[in-house]
Parts: structure tokens; C-alpha cells; sequence
């Protein structure tokens, strides 16, 4: 059989509300045209993240019940620790609530004024953390992970010559090298295992320790195992492990690749900085055994962790993006190519090409996808990163928006009706008109700004 289905079928349902075009019109204009500002039970396709909004299987229910919430040793904790290290062989593994918590304890242990941070890309978040203490992100992706058109299989990668300079250049101020699998910001892109090990070895080279940032690495491994020369005959777990194994820690939202609504944690192999680690750990989110999370949480964790790496699992969720990115771009739609891990993103810079970047094509076409369809996506692009430090307003480097899937909470009828959307999109696209913003906080505004329509 061809057709790759849906690898579970439905025990529990959650309802959605359907709600006609004249209510949504209204409501978008009432939150200001910023998709945040809606009510979810307003929104009929929730593509907003997929973190966080996953489903969980019945057997992390049944996990649930087996959640103990004893303050200290608590068995879930060494069942969450146990699942963390046969995939990713860290010493110590410390439990946050989600993977910004675990971001900010290693930058401010290993952060501060005048030091440098590369990545592939850092994530908003990441960058946030780094900011914060003072230190300086700066993001070496390949050329390649910055064109929406190229077919680069790992649009991913780190430039390992940038970087290779870059070390060499900034050696004094730089305390580790870290990586994000997939890289999020550059369109849920993969990094190859050859290249997580090149960086992992010039970081060593220069005496660096190497993190990775895994929140996606069961979809990272998938890609590896579907289109790295001599990957193809092993297993989704074996690749995970290769690429932590040359690792010296690494950072986690469990809110993605671990099947969790909550959750996350950050591992490092040295002693002394797990013991500093720890030490914020229960300034900050509780005590080692926990972290942010209750026991409950942390078994959930556990049973994720299994099934995160089916591949009968990851096939079926690679797929579900590559099938919308292949109607879409057969109708013309400007797509980030090839399809992401998690999303799906359009170049509404391109295909809005009658309102200027500084008029937020992405925002007119988000609102749009939101008022014909009740669809909620994220426009990333000069909304979100176009007000900067010094008050002044730039266009973003790409208008794009995203359509990021929570994970086995969606069906195939759901994506057809995104395709759908689309096509009726393409008929008026040329009407759509650009938008102002009437208010805007200090900082990150596109969370809570307000727009008017032009
Ligand atoms: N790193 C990456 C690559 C992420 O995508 C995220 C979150 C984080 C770190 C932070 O994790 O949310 O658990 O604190 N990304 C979400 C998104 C919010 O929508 O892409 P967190």
C-alpha cells in the first residue's frame, strides 16, 4: 500500500467549534488582527506551535497514574531519568519545566559580558537567555539555510568554515558551541550526523565544550536515517544515540520530541557544572528529582520517549508536512522547500508581492488564512523581528509565516482543508491589503501589538 496513514486511531476526541467567515471577521478585528490575542476555541486548525499541543497517548495516561509526588527520589524521576539516558547518554540529566528554563541556567553558568555563543540558529528563547546575561548569539548556518528555494537536504547544517574562523577568531570569549536539531528558526530544517560530529570535533579542537539544543531530535534522526549516505538500514535510536554521544550536554523543550504538554530538562557529563546546575535548578524550579515538573509529568515523559522514535510514527509525521508542501508549491504558493520537520512555512513576502515588507505581508496573509478558514498560524517575519534595539523599523531578512503541527493531533481531511484554504486564497490574494500598527509594547511586541487593516 502507498497511502501512509495515520499510525493510531482515536480513543478520545476534543471537539472543535466551527464557526462561520462574518464571526471570525469580527473576532480577528476585535484582538487587533494579532492571531495571539483569539481565543483558542475560536480557531478551528490551531497551528499557532507545536509545542506543548501534542496528544498523548494512552499509555503516557496510564503513565500518569503511575506518577508519584514524593519531593526527593521520587521512582517517576528515575523512570524519566532512565528513558533520557538510554537515548542520550548524558551523567546527569536535570529536570526543568520547559526547555527556556534549562536555557537559562546554562547561560548563567556559562554566559555573561563579553562572551560569544554560535549555533546554527539560535531560537528566540536561546537568544533571550544569552541576551539577558549580558553575552552576544551569533548564528553560522550554511548559505544554503537561508535560501527558501534550495533543496540542500540539510538546510540545517552549521558552516563549519564560519565556524572554523569564527572559533579562531573569537577564542578567547567564546565558552561552548552549541547546535539546534532541527534548526526551528531556519524552517525546521535537519542537521546531517556528519556535521553534528565536524562541530562537535572543531569545538573539542578548540577546547569548547558542545551542546545541542535536541527539541527536535527524533525528527532530526529521521531525516538523517532517510537521506545520509549509509544511514538508511539503522535504527531511529542508534542515530540518536551517535549524535549525543559526541556531545558534552545538551538542552531540551519536552514539549516536541518527547510527546509532552509540559517539560524539559538540560544534561551535561561534567560533575562541577551539573553540580552549579543543579544549585539554580532549586533557586529556580525545585529540587533535583523534579525540576518544574510534577511526578505525573515526568512519567509522561518517559512513555514519550518510547514512542517519539517509532518509525512508523515519524514516517507518518514527515509526511503530513511534505504532502502540504507539494500541493502547495503545485499551485504556485512560494514554500520553504523541502518541507520542515514540524512546519510548514510560506514566503508571504514573495507571494503578497503588492505589499511592502514594512506593511507585514505575513500578518495580512496569517489574518487572511485565520477570516477564509479559521486556520491559525505565526507570522515570523518584520512584525515579529522588524523594531530595532535603537527605535527605528527595518523590514525582517523573510516575511514568512508558519504553519507548525502539533504532533498526532490532526488528520489527513484537516491537511486537505489547508489546501483548501490555500486554493481559495490564491483567487483573492491580490485584494489582500497590508496593516499598521496602532500599539506596540517595548520589546517582543508581535505577541501583544495591535494592527489596523490599510
Ligand atoms: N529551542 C527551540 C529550537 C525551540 O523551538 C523552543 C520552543 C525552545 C528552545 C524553547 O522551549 O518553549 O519549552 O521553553 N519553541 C516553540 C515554538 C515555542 O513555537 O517554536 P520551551
Amino acid at each position: 500500500m502507498k497511502t501512509i496513514i495515520e499510525p493510531f486511531r482515536i480513543k478520545s476526541v476534543e471537539p472543535i467549534r466551527l464557526t462561520s467567515r462574518p464571526e471570525r471577521e469580527r473576532l480577528a478585528r476585535e484582538a487587533g488582527y494579532n492571531l495571539f490575542g483569539l481565543h483558542s476555541d475560536d480557531v478551528l486548525i490551531d497551528l499557532l506551535t507545536d509545542s506543548g499541543t501534542g496528544a498523548m497517548s494512552s499509555l503516557q495516561w496510564a503513565a500518569v497514574m503511575k506518577g508519584d509526588e514524593s519531593y526527593a527520589g521520587s521512582p517517576s524521576f528515575f523512570r524519566f531519568e532512565a528513558a533520557v539516558q538510554n537515548l542520550m547518554p548524558f551523567k546527569h540529566i536535570i529536570p526543568t519545566h520547559q526547555g527556556r528554563a534549562a536555557e537559562a541556567i546554562l547561560f548563567s553558568i556559562f554566559g555573561g559580558k563579553g562572551k560569544r555563543i554560535p549555533s546554527n540558529t539560535h531560537f528566540d528563547t536561546t537568544r533571550g537567555n544569552i541576551e539577558a546575561s549580558g553575552a552576544i548569539g551569533d548564528d553560522l548556518v550554511i548559505a544554503e539555510g537561508k535560501d527558501p528555494q534550495s533543496l540542500h537536504p540539510f538546510k540545517g547544517n552549521m558552516d563549519l568554515a564560519r565556524l572554523e574562523a569564527y572559533l579562531t577568531e573569537h577564542h578567547e570569549s567564546v565558552p561552548l558551541v552549541m547546535i539546534t536539531i532541527t534548526n526551528n528558526a531556519g524552517g525546521g530544517q535537519p542537521v546531517s550526523l556528519a556535521n553534528i560530529r565536524a562541530v562537535a570535533d572543531l569545538a573539542h579542537r578548540f577546547g569548547k565544550p558542545f551542546l545541542i539544543d535536541g527539541c527536535r531530535f527524533a525528527e532530526n534522526a529521521w531525516f538523517i536515517k532517510t537521506r545520509e549516505e549509509g544511514q538508511a538500514d539503522r535504527s531511529i535510536p542508534e542515530i540518536v544515540r551517535d549524535c549525543f554521544s559526541v556531545a558534552d550536554g545538551m538542552t531540551m523543550s519536552a514539549k516536541k520530541d518527547a510527546f509532552g504538554n509540559i517539560g524539559g530538562w538540560l544534561a551535561l557529563n561534567d560533575d562541577d557544572l551539573a553540580e552549579e546546575a543543579r544549585g539554580h535548578l532549586i533557586r529556580t524550579e525545585g529540587f533535583p528529582t523534579y525540576g518544574g515538573l510534577a511526578g505525573r509529568d515526568l512519567d509522561a515523559l518517559a512513555q514519550g520517549l518510547v514512542e517519539i522514535v517509532d518509525e512508523d510514527y515519524l514516517r507518518y509525521r514527515i509526511r503530513t508536512h511534505q504532502y502540504i508542501v507539494e500541493r502547495l508549491d503545485a499551485m504556485g504558493v512560494p514554500v520553504v522547500k523541502p518541507a520542515g520537520g514540524h512546519a510548514v512555512f510560506i514566503d508571504a513576502r514573495a507571494w503578497l508581492s503588492h505589499i511592502p515588507p514594512l506593511e507585514y505581508p505575513g500578518q495580512a496573509l496569517a489574518v487572511a488564512l485565520y477570516e477564509i478558514a479559521g486556520v491559525r498560524s505565526c507570522e515570523i517575519g518584520t512584525a515579529m523581528f522588524g523594531r530595532q534595539p535603537d527605535g527605528s523599523e527595518k523590514p525582517a531578512a523573510m516575511d514568512l509565516v508558519r504553519l507548525a503541527f502539533p504532533r498526532r493531533t490532526y488528520t489527513q481531511s484537516h491537511a486537505d482543508y489547508i489546501v483548501e484554504a490555500f486554493e481559495e486564497l490564491a483567487a483573492t490574494k491580490d485584494d489582500l491589503r497590508g496593516y499598521r500598527i496602532v500599539k506596540e509594547p517595548k520589546l517582543m511586541r508581535h505577541f501583544t501589538c495591535r494592527f489596523e487593516k490599510l
